[in-house]
């Protein structure tokens, strides 16, 4: 019972952290016109990480570590699979960024100036995503409830 509260908290607390953090990051690309920004943006970057990572850790144990109603359950679930659909779109969304930012920090280390230009379309690419975390809350609250 507590593994299973404590489970459900940690998922909900990623969505806060990770909704902020989509926010956050949009703002800082929109705004970044040279190196000085790059502190905002990697800020943003970091807190995204740790939600996408409480998500996927708790989410896979809920789902099939026994904890709640079982793999049968959502396996089965349409709202569920709908939901791990959406999960995909936002993974292949982040694949741009996440490579980008992986080079940015990585020159930045080695004291070289990145290549800032393609910072509008990793803003557009990341409020991208917003609505569609907002949808998977929706097909979550659904799944929950036997939908
Ligand atoms: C690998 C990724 C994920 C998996 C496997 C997963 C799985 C689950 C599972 C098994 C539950 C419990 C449902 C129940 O009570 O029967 C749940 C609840 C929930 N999930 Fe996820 N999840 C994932 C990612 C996400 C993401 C990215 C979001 C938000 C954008 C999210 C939002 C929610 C919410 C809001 C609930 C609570 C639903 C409610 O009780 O009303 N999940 N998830």
């Amino acid at each position: 019972m507590f593994l299973r509260l404590t489970l459900a908290i940690a998922h909900l607390l990623a969505l806060a952290i990770g909704l902020g953090a989509v926010w956050g990051r949009w703002r800082a690309l929109r705004r970044l016109r040279d190196i000085t920004g790059l502190d905002a943006v990697f800020h943003a970057d970091n807190w995204y990480g740790v939600a996408a990572l409480l998500w996927i850790i708790t989410g896979l144990w809920r789902a099939f570590g026994g904890v709640e109603k079982g793999s049968d359950y959502y396996l089965t679930s349409h709202t569920f699979l709908t939901k791990m659909g959406l999960f995909v779109i936002v993974l292949l969304l982040e694949l741009r960024p996440m490579v980008t930012f992986i080079r940015w920090r990585s020159q930045m280390k080695k004291g070289r100036t990145p290549d800032l230009s393609s910072a509008p379309l990793l803003a557009r690419l990341t409020i991208y995503e917003l609505p569609l975390l907002v949808l998977m809350v929706c097909m979550a609250a659904a799944m929950a409830r036997g939908w």
